[in-house]
């Protein structure tokens, strides 16, 4: 079974003064803490088991969110990254969680919506060799990976922040990988900002010829929510579509209960202390007409 790993760690600079006494992944996206977005987006590709990696003093703040889980029909484990030392770290605490499984690593701050999200994604979790990644067409790659093809759109090579980014596709903060990735991350070195860099991961996977990666098509939104405007334009989009839709996205409590993950009757009790917002009147809404 492919099991998650969402990283919600580091010291959230970008985002000064806002994270001086919050972790980032509580900032508010609209109607929700930040989390709940990548958490949501491991839950939709029917991942549930999920470790949470943070900072040692934030993870008491997790776990009083999120508990171990069960209100979202999941299990959720917790682990500690003290020091911001890259992404690919996440393969090296979370070895023993991963036990060998294949997995989907998932950055706290970056938030998924759209049909592809439970179509094409769901395929892409079900291929369990090799690592898959995704790129999506940015107007300002050089914030991020950067995948560079040749004219058969096959991959050249990845670059993380390139000054002169070789194309305008930006690699996303959703990683699928096999089974080896913990293993591969051992032969990992600092980068020259002193990080395991998820990109030398990845060009690891691309040089064993086992790395893919798909476009992201134009009807996906992918938004990642690290500085100030980002964070605005996240919130923006989903209170645009809430309010026009009537729908709530990133509401893990709708998705274990449409997986049938858990109860009607929980969701019921699960809405009860939210019964003065909308969130808690759309909880209770979905189980009008519904039976265990
Ligand atoms: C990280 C990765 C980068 C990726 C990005 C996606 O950058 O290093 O390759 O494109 O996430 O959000 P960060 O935003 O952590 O600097």
């Amino acid at each position: 079974m492919r099991k998650g790993i969402l990283l919600a760690g580091g010291s959230g600079t970008r985002l000064y003064p806002l994270t001086y006494g919050v972790n980032k992944h509580f900032l508010q996206i609209y109607d929700k803490p930040m989390i709940y977005y990548p958490l949501s987006t491991l839950m939709l590709l029917g991942i549930k088991d999920v470790l949470i990696i943070s900072t040692e003093k934030d993870l008491i703040f997790f776990k009083s969110l999120l508990g171990n889980g069960e209100n979202f029909g999941i299990h959720i484990k917790y682990e500690i990254q003290n020091k911001p030392n890259g992404i690919a770290e996440a393969f090296l605490i979370g070895k023993k969680f991963l036990n060998g499984d294949p997995s989907v690593l998932i950055l706290g701050d970056n938030i998924f919506h759209g049909n592809e999200l439970i179509n094409k994604f769901t395929s892409l979790s079900k291929f369990n060799q090799g690592a898959t990644l995704l790129a999506y067409p940015v107007r300002d790659p050089e914030r991020y990976g950067v995948v560079e093809f040749n004219k058969k759109k096959e991959i050249l090579g990845i670059q993380e922040k390139p000054k002169k980014p070789k194309s305008n596709y930006a690699i996303t903060g959703l990683y699928f990988y096999d089974g080896t990735a913990s293993e591969k991350a051992l032969s990992l070195k600092k980068s020259s900002r002193g990080e395991l860099e998820i990109t030398d991961l990845n060009n690891i996977y691309l040089k064993e010829h086992m790395l893919k990666v798909e476009i992201m098509g134009r009807g996906m939104a992918w938004l990642d929510a690290g500085t100030c405007d980002s964070l605005h334009d996240a919130s923006s989009y989903i209170r645009t579509l809430q309010k026009r839709q009537g729908v709530i996205i990133g509401c893990p409590e709708e998705i274990a209960w449409r997986k049938g993950w858990i109860k009607n009757s929980q969701l019921i009790e699960l809405s009860k202390p939210l019964q003065k917002n909308d969130y808690g009147k759309y909880l209770k809404r979905l189980t009008i007409n519904s039976k265990d």
